[in-house]
């Protein structure tokens, strides 16, 4: 599907094991505490998230990078888990309609090149009721911010195709689809937003005018 980032892939684990020690393991217990059924999680990189979920999960995961999803594959095996773990992208899930009780997204819709078609696949494979959580880092505000739109090419080339300067916390927040349920913003150089949205029925703005 992609040729992916084969440097980003063996790097990512190396730079990311300090916040993997220290900032993130609050975050990443959140986004699966309490999950149970059947649950999606996109773009599972190395698989950072997996010993996350409770052994109850069904779990799929997809992952276009094929550098990305050797590793998670051997995290599966590392921790004799049952991950279902698929080669496809947010934008184009392979999943029926209304099909998972939860999906999560942790780091990653600021690297999704279509981030708003990949929200919409979220909308369609969750069962009405079911859970969206995310984790992201956006766009700071102020001066910031625009140190963040300044970067943000040299960063998308060097990070993975990552986008620094992203307002996903506003995408999602602002998206009738899902009724917001939590939604906690982190100061900091690259802040970081983390939530939780429902899936409604068909009954928000867009189901009323045939967009859902
Ligand atoms: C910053 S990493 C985050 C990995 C993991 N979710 C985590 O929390 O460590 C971003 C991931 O998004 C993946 N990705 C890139 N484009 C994608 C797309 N269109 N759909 C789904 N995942 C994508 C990348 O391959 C990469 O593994």
């Amino acid at each position: 599907m992609t040729d992916g980032h084969p440097v980003v892939a063996r790097l990512y684990d190396t730079v990311m094991a300090v916040p993997e020690r220290t900032m993130l393991p609050e975050h990443r217990e959140a986004l699966a505490d309490g999950l149970s059924g059947r649950v999606l999680e996109i773009g599972a990189g190395t698989g950072a998230m997996f010993s996350y979920y409770d052994e109850g999960v069904e779990l799929h995961a997809v992952e276009p990078d094929p550098h990305m999803r050797k590793q998670a594959s051997e995290r599966v095996t590392e921790l004799g888990a049952s991950v279902e773990l698929s080669d496809a992208s947010g934008e184009s899930l392979p999943y029926d309609d209304n099909s998972f009780d939860a999906v999560v997204a942790s780091l990653v819709f600021c690297t999704i090149p279509d981030h708003e078609a990949a929200l919409s696949e979220v909308a369609r494979v969750l069962k009405p009721g079911g859970e969206f959580r995310f984790l992201e880092h956006v766009r700071a505000d102020g001066a910031l911010g625009h140190a963040h739109d300044l970067l943000a090419p040299a960063w998308h080339t060097v990070a993975g195709g990552c986008h620094l300067n992203r307002e996903t916390g506003v995408l999602f927040r602002e998206d009738d689809r899902f009724e917001l349920l939590s939604y906690e913003h982190r100061d900091g150089v690259t802040p970081m937003v983390r939530g939780r949205m429902r899936r409604r029925g068909n009954g928000g703005l867009r189901g009323v005018l045939g967009l859902d």
